[in-house]
Formats: structure tokens, sequence, C-alpha cells
């Protein structure tokens, strides 16, 4: 961790420059890729950062090209001052905050796409098209822009995630990818920038999805294998109580696809709307 004032860079030539400069130096370098918005879930993120590395860079980009034509690009919450100052507090060495010309300068629809098959077409993937290729694009341009030795990513996002590990090991980038738990409100209600979305009441309500995740959790514990019915169960739940659920999934963890027989570690996966708010979380099952 250094004590230099934060330095904040806006295009990718000189960001690659500075990082090459510490490389040279022969320090090792973490990256947390984020839209802004900060909680107390990047704010972990960066503290592990800093623990597996000497440098740390964040970057703030809120990527139009993972948002659907119908969702929230334009409203999505974007709290620039708020952050710095946080990212200061947090010792964060370098942010990295481009315009979208910087990174999209052909615009987007011309743009080389990164696409990570199978992983990307399943639950979130399917029900936001194009989503995946969006967030994989962005990710492998903000590897090659700052080539961290160590980039880290939040559980929360778990097929995110399972997308990022998969594209990093594909395309052999020289670099480890670290996954890191789900931060969670008192109330078990996972840490999200869209959170702010929702209502009082709404608020209120939301901490259900995580309830809902430790029933399905304990009845698989339990031994129950069958996973329509537990998932069918949960979404009646959430959807009595004022949720729109998109799914509730139990599924194989590394392939995101349907569990096989006798599996030893499961995921259960939630996505609900919630007034303007779509929440995701999930839980993971060891089953020893
Ligand atoms: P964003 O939603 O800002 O999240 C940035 C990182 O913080 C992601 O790795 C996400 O999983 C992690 N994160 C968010 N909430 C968390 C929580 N409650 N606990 C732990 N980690 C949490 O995810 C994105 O941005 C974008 O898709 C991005 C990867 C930056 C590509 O544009």
């Amino acid at each position: 961790m250094s004590n230099v004032r934060m330095e904040i860079i806006a295009k990718p030539r000189q960001v690659t420059q500075r990082v090459r400069e510490w490389r040279k130096q022969g320090l090792k370098v973490a990256l947390v890729p984020t839209m802004g918005n900060l909680h107390a879930g990047h704010t972990t993120l960066v503290e592990r950062a800093h623990e597996c590395a000497d440098r740390v860079v964040v970057s703030i980009f809120v990527n139009p090209l993972q948002f659907g034509p119908n969702e929230d690009f334009q409203a999505y919450p974007r709290t620039p001052k708020e952050d710095h100052q946080l990212l200061e507090q947090f010792k964060t060495d370098l942010l990295f905050a481009p315009e979208v010309s910087d990174l999209y300068p052909h615009g987007m629809h011309s743009h080389t796409k990164v696409e990570v098959p199978d992983l990307s077409d399943l639950l979130c993937g399917a029900l936001r098209p194009g989503h995946f290729v969006g967030v994989a694009t962005v990710v492998a341009k903000l590897f090659n822009v700052v080539q961290p030795d160590v980039a880290l990513f939040g559980e929360k996002d778990f097929q995110q995630l399972a997308v990022i590990r998969r594209m990093a090991a594909d395309l052999c980038m020289p670099l480890e990818v670290l996954g890191i738990p789900t931060v969670r409100d008192a109330d078990g209600l996972a840490m999200s920038s869209r959170n702010r979305y929702l209502d009082a009441t709404q608020r209120a309500l939301a901490p259900t999805i995580y309830r809902v995740l430790n029933e399905v959790k304990t009845a698989l514990q339990q031994g129950r294998r069958d996973y329509a019915v537990l998932q069918q169960v949960a979404a009646q739940q959430l959807n009595q109580l004022g949720f729109n659920t998109d799914y509730v999934a139990v599924r194989d963890i590394s392939t995101l696809n349907a569990p096989e027989e006798n599996p030893k570690a499961l995921v259960i996966l939630v996505a609900a709307r919630l007034g303007k708010a779509r929440l995701i979380d999930n839980l993971v099952v060891q089953l020893g």
C-alpha cells in the first residue's frame, strides 16, 4: 500500500504507462473493476486487493455495452465525488475513470466483442440478451489496459464471476481472478448500487430473498433433491410478497447447469424484481 494521493486517469494509454512503471519496480498490481456508486461490497474488494498486491487500481465505468435497450443505463446512479473520497480513504493508488468515448472510440456496435458461450446464455444471460458479452468485452479491455497480476470480483454476481473466470482461462490471460464473498447489510440484503431504487417498504421486504435462499439451503442440506419443487415453492413465496421473480435456480457450482447426481456443491441463485430494482443474490451449499 502506498501513501501517495490517488491519481485519477481517464485515458487508457496513460493508465497502461503508469502500471508499466510500477511493474518495472517489481511491484504487484491488483485491479478492482466497478461501475461506481461505491458501497461496502466494493470497498471490501479494495481492502482484499491491498492484501494481495502492492498497488491497487480501481476502475469506474458504467459500461453501456452491458445494458439492454430497456435497462437502466441512463438512470444508473453516478456519484463520482463520493466515490473518489471513499477510494482515497481506502488508499486506492489509481482510479481509472474513462469516458464512453475513451473505451468505445468507434462506437459500441462495430466494436470487437468477447463472447463466452454457454455460461453467458443461461439464467441472467437468457433474460438479458447480450449482457455478458458486454461484461466480458469491457473486462477484457480493462485487463488489457491495466495488465494486473490479480483482478478481484464479488461472488454476489456469481454468474458474472463464472463468465470472467472462463474468459480468462480460455483466452490464456496471464492474471489471477479472485472471487470475494458477498457483503450484506445487517438484515441480510446483499449490498448493491441498485438497492437505491427501493422505497422504504420495498427495502424492508428485500432481505426476504436471503431468508428464502437460506431455507432452500437448509432443505438441500437435509437431503432434498427435488430441485424443481424447491425452486417453485421459493419463487411462489417471493411472488406472494410482491416480488416479480425471474428465477430461483439450484445449479451445479461450476457449469451453472442443472445439478448432476450426487452433487458435492451447489449454488442457489435468485433474480427477482421489486419495484424499479432487479435484485440478484445467491448462496453456495457444500454437501460434503
Ligand atoms: P458493479 O456492480 O459496480 O460491481 C463491481 C464489483 O463489485 C463486482 O465484482 C461485483 O460482484 C462486486 N460487488 C458488488 N456488490 C457486492 C457485494 N454486496 N459484495 C461483494 N462484492 C460485490 O459488476 C459490475 O460492476 C460490472 O459488471 C463490471 C464487472 C465492473 C463490468 O462492467
